[in-house]
């Protein structure tokens, strides 16, 4: 009896033993694949890695509207913004303005920027009356391309982006050039100069610059 017994545990044990093996396949593992890279003899060229169809654009890779990708109307830089220029893409355009552009051009857009201080090739004035008149498809153009000694900022600054601060630039003309006329009655133009100057200061301390460090002669 007892050793009947043993014998049916045994045949049983062995029995789910061999039915959990044979279930454990590993076909999902072992499918036909290419590995990438891997060679093939199944293609003329030996390539597993097919070309891709000719024509084949990535998503969000489709540059359809020339306009916002260029600021260039044929090869004339462009008067008009894509889209709308909102509140939010002024603010927008403000904030990354003052990232990218102040160390060199200013928050006033004067050219008188930080590194500029320092050093720097001075860049010109947003506040000419040559880049008054300039096409915002200009300013989009200059970020996108650069211009002289200026680098271009493609890379870290998306498409849209340098749209909202090339419309912020335009909002920095018109407020370092407003006239009565631009202003709704009861208020006045205030002289940029007379505007820079903090309420405690001497007046004209504000509209001069900080003298240039002579070189070595910098603190810790
Ligand atoms: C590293 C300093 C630097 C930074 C940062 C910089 N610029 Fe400039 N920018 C210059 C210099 C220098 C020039 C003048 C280039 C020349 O004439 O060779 C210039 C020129 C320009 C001009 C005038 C082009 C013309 O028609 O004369 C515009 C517009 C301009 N930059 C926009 C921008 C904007 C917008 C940003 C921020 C996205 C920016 N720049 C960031 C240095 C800089």
């Amino acid at each position: 009896m007892g050793i009947r017994f043993t014998r049916v545990l045994t045949a049983s044990v062995l029995g789910m033993t061999a039915l959990f093996v044979t279930g454990c396949r590993q076909d999902m593992h072992d499918q036909p694949k290419f590995i990438p890279l891997r060679m093939s003899d199944f293609y003329a060229d030996k390539r597993s890695a097919r070309p891709i169809v000719e024509g084949t654009v990535a998503r969000g890779q489709l540059k359809d509207d020339t306009y916002f990708y260029t600021g260039k109307i044929g090869n004339q830089e462009g008067e008009a913004m894509p889209f709308p220029v909102t509140a939010d893409v002024l603010a927008r355009g403000q904030q990354r303005y003052n990232i990218y552009c102040t160390p060199c051009h200013s928050e006033l857009g004067d050219g008188h920027g930080m590194i500029v201080q320092r050093g720097y090739r001075p860049p010109p004035s947003y506040h000419t009356d040559r880049l008054r008149k300039a096409p915002i498809g200009h300013f989009f153009d200059v970020i996108t391309n650069g211009f002289g000694a200026m680098p271009d900022y493609a890379t870290q600054i998306p498409v849209a982006d340098r749209w909202a601060i090339s419309a912020y630039i335009r909002a920095l003309q018109l407020s370092q050039n407003a006239q009565q006329s631009d202003l709704p009655a009861g208020t006045q133009v205030v002289d940029r100069v007379e505007s820079l100057i903090p309420a405690t200061g001497t007046p004209g301390s504000g509209a001069t610059l900080p003298p240039t460090p002579t070189q070595g002669g910098e603190t810790k």
